[in-house]
C-alpha cells in the first residue's frame, strides 16, 4: 500500500489511483467508487474490507476488465504489472485475464460450467494461455487440483462439478485460477458461502499457496477476522471510499477510523465464553445516487461533529503506512 514500505516501492503489482467507478442507471448515477487509491507489492496479500455495497468488487472488476454495464471507470487510473490497465483494448485485456491475474468467486459455478468435466475446463484454461498439446494441458490439469489437495486427482479431472462436494467445487474453482500460475489472484469473498471447516480449510489453503508462489492476493471480505491469517496490509471501505489503511498489524494494534471500531466491535469474540449477540453498526448504507457532501459515514458515527457534514475528511496519515479519512486526526493532531 502506499506508503508502507518505500523501500519495495518499484515492486509494486497493483496500483490503483483515485479511482471512480459510477453505474449509469435510468435512476441516475450511482457514483459507486468515489476516489480510491491502494496498492499491492508483489507477493504479498491485501485485504479490502467492508460491509455489502462499499465498492469492494466493483473496483476489482475493474482492475479484472470484467466492469458490467453501465458502470464505467469515470477518472482515475489502474496499473497492473507496470501496464496501464485503462488504456488496453478488451483483446489485449483477455490475455492477461486467466493468465496473469484470475479471480475466484464466492460462488465456485460462477467459473465452472457445469456441461465439462473439472479436468476439461482446467486444461482448456491452459490451452488457451499457454502454447501446449492436449494432452500436456490435461496432464497441467490434474497436476492443478493435486496443487489444491484434491484427492485422487486423476479421477476428480474426469468428473462434472456436480460430483465435487462445496469445499472441492471451491478447491476446484481456486485450482483453474492457478492453472497458469498467475502473479495475482483476486478472492472475492471466497469463503462466504462455506461452512466454518471448510471456510478454515480454504484459509489455509490460501495461506499456503501465498507460502510458496510469489503471487500476490487480493481478499475481499466483509469478515476482519479472516485478513488476520493472511494478509499484510489492509484497506477498509466505506460508501465508495477508504476510510482505514494500515498493515493488518498496526490496524488491530491502533484501529483509528469509527468505522473500524464498530466493524472490531462487530467481530465475535472467540475467548469469551458469553452467548453475547454480534452488534451490527445501526444505520443504513450510503445512498450512492446522492452521496453525502461529508464524511460519508457522518449518519452513523458516534463521534460526529459539525465539520464532518459538510466536508469530506481528508487522509490523515497518523503514523507512517497509517491512514484514516477522519475529521477527528486533525483535532488529535493538533492540526488546523
Ligand atoms: N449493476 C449495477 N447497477 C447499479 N448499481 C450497481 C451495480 N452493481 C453495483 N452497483 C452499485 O455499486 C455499489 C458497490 O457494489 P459492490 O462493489 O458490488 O459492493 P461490495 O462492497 O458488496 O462488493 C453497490 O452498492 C451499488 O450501489
Ligand atoms: S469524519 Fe466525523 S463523521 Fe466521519 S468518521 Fe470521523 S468523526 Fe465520524
Ligand atoms: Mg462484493
Amino acid at each position: 500500500m502506499d506508503n508502507l514500505n518505500n523501500s519495495n516501492a518499484d515492486k509494486k503489482l497493483v496500483e490503483i489511483k483515485d479511482l471512480s467507478i459510477s453505474f449509469f442507471t435510468p435512476a441516475g448515477e450511482v457514483k459507486a467508487v468515489r476516489g480510491v487509491s491502494w496498492s499491492l507489492r508483489e507477493g504479498e496479500a491485501l485485504g479490502i474490507v467492508g460491509e455489502s455495497g462499499s465498492g469492494k468488487s466493483v473496483s476489482v472488476y475493474a482492475l479484472m476488465g470484467i466492469l458490467q454495464n453501465p458502470g464505467k471507470v469515470i477518472g482515475g487510473s489502474i496499473t497492473f504489472n507496470n501496464i496501464d490497465m485503462l488504456k488496453l483494448k478488451e483483446s489485449q485485456w483477455r490475455l492477461i485475464r486467466g493468465k496473469d491475474m484470475s479471480m475466484i468467486f464466492q460462488d465456485p459455478m460462477t467459473s465452472l460450467n457445469p456441461v465439462y468435466t473439472v479436468g476439461n475446463q482446467i486444461a482448456e484454461t491452459v490451452l488457451a494461455h499457454t502454447r501446449t498439446t492436449a494432452q500436456k494441458a490435461n496432464k497441467e490439469a490434474v497436476k492443478s487440483l493435486a496443487r489444491v489437495h484434491i484427492p485422487n486427482p486423476e479421477r476428480r479431472a474426469r468428473q462434472y462439478p456436480f460430483e465435487f462436494s462445496g469445499g472441492m467445487r471451491q478447491r476446484a474453482m481456486i485450482s483453474m485460477a492457478l492453472s497458469c500460475e498467475p502473479k495475482l489472484l483476486i478472492a472475492d469473498e471466497p469463503t462466504t458461502a462455506l461452512d466454518v471447516t471448510i471456510q478454515a480449510q480454504i484459509i489455509e489453503l490460501l495461506k499456503e499457496l501465498k507460502k510458496n508462489t510469489n503471487m500476490g492476493i487480493i481478499l475481499i471480505t466483509h469478515d476482519m477476522g479472516i485478513i488476520t491469517d493472511i494478509c499484510e496490509d489492509v484497506i477498509i471501505m466505506y460508501g465508495g471510499q477508504v476510510m482505514e489503511s494500515a498493515s493488518v498489524k498496526e490496524l488491530y494494534k491502533n484501529p483509528a477510523h469509527p468505522y473500524t471500531l464498530g466493524l472490531l466491535e462487530c467481530l465475535p469474540r472467540l475467548s469469551s465464553d458469553s452467548d453475547e449477540p454480534l452488534k451490527p453498526i445501526e444505520g443504513s448504507p450510503v445512498d450512492l445516487l446522492n452521496p453525502p457532501k461529508g464524511c460519508p459515514f457522518a449518519p452513523r458515527c458516534f463521534k460526529c461533529m459539525k465539520i464532518c457534514l459538510n466536508n469530506q475528511p481528508p487522509n490523515f496519515e497518523i503514523k507512517p503506512g497509517h491512514h484514516s479519512a477522519c475529521w477527528l486526526h486533525q483535532y488529535q493532531s493538533g492540526r488546523d
